[in-house]
């Protein structure tokens, strides 16, 4: 069933758990987590980046997610990751997601708190929750990391801007990491206490040690984002079905075995955050 944001977000603050957040790129990885989903009986979000919910495959791909969350027997949001303006917004929305995420931490914090609450008002009005972010999360090849998010700047921010749920930077970044991350845990409990407790997001999620996302979990993460282990996932797939001299080359078929490689992934990361048995 398609949901919204929040639903799911709410689900995982009453159980303390988190909400696997998988990132998507084509009909065969939305196979794959939703035959994980559903077997895991664990509810999920499906999310996509901006540059995939343009004219030429957001087209193709945005309806997919929909029919994909609409026809499972567990709860599915559709999210935008990382939307950078409101017109990626607007076009997700139209494409029919639930859940937005609107990054404006790249801007100023008074831009940010500005843009992010506009975005919040105009998505509430059909339904979408949103999820905010403050202390830009980067990539694993930049240089440095930026100032990790302030507790008190994050209670400010969230009061401002009534978001959902909120990312955080943390020690975490995007890719896989080229020397083994440390999360401040520390941090996530007082950005925790200073917001009141609300539920606050990780992304960069491939790759941490899975004795950190348990206590970052235990802490009050209660979405992880999981992206570039989505994409390993399926490349291993498609690799292991070239390897093998009794292959089909029909498409479809050729397909299987990659579908089931993102399954397993996502199997392992549903467990992962404690997800599973939960929907
Ligand atoms: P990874 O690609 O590092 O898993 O991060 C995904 C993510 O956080 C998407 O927003």
């Amino acid at each position: 069933m398609l949901v919204s944001l929040k639903e799911v977000i709410d689900m995982a603050e009453q159980g303390n758990f988190a909400i696997p957040a998988f990132n998507v790129y084509n009909l065969e990885t939305v196979m794959g987590v939703i035959d994980a989903a559903e077997e895991m009986r664990a509810p999920v979000i499906l999310q996509v980046y901006p540059r995939l919910l343009n004219e030429e495959v957001g087209y193709y791909l945005a309806p997919a997610v929909v029919a994909a969350a609409r026809k499972a027997t567990v709860p599915v949001c559709f999210h935008l990751d990382h939307g950078p303006s409101e017109l990626e917004v607007t076009k997700a929305l139209r494409w029919g997601a639930t859940g937005i995420m609107y990054d404006g931490s790249v801007h100023p914090f008074e831009e940010n708190v500005a843009t992010t609450k506009h975005i919040v008002e105009t998505c509430g009005a059909i339904g979408a929750s949103v999820e905010g972010e403050l202390g830009h999360i980067g990539s694993v090849n930049d240089d440095t990391m930026e100032e990790y998010t302030d507790p008190k700047e994050a209670a400010e921010f969230v009061k401002r801007t009534g978001v959902t749920c909120l990312a955080v930077l943390i020690g975490n970044a995007h890719g896989h990491y080229k020397k083994t991350p440390k999360l401040d845990i520390d941090r996530v409990k007082a950005i925790r206490e200073a917001t009141g407790g609300l539920p606050l997001v990780l992304h960069g999620g491939s790759g941490i040690p899975e004795d950190q996302v348990k206590a970052a979990v235990k802490a009050g993460i209660r979405k992880m984002n999981i992206g570039t282990d989505v994409c390993c996932a399926f490349a291993d797939g498609t690799k292991e079905t070239l390897d093998d001299p009794n292959r089909s080359l029909a498409v479809d078929l050729f397909m299987k075995h990659p579908i089931k490689t993102v399954k397993k992934l996502a199997i392992e990361k549903i467990k992962l955050v404690d997800a599973d048995g939960k929907a």
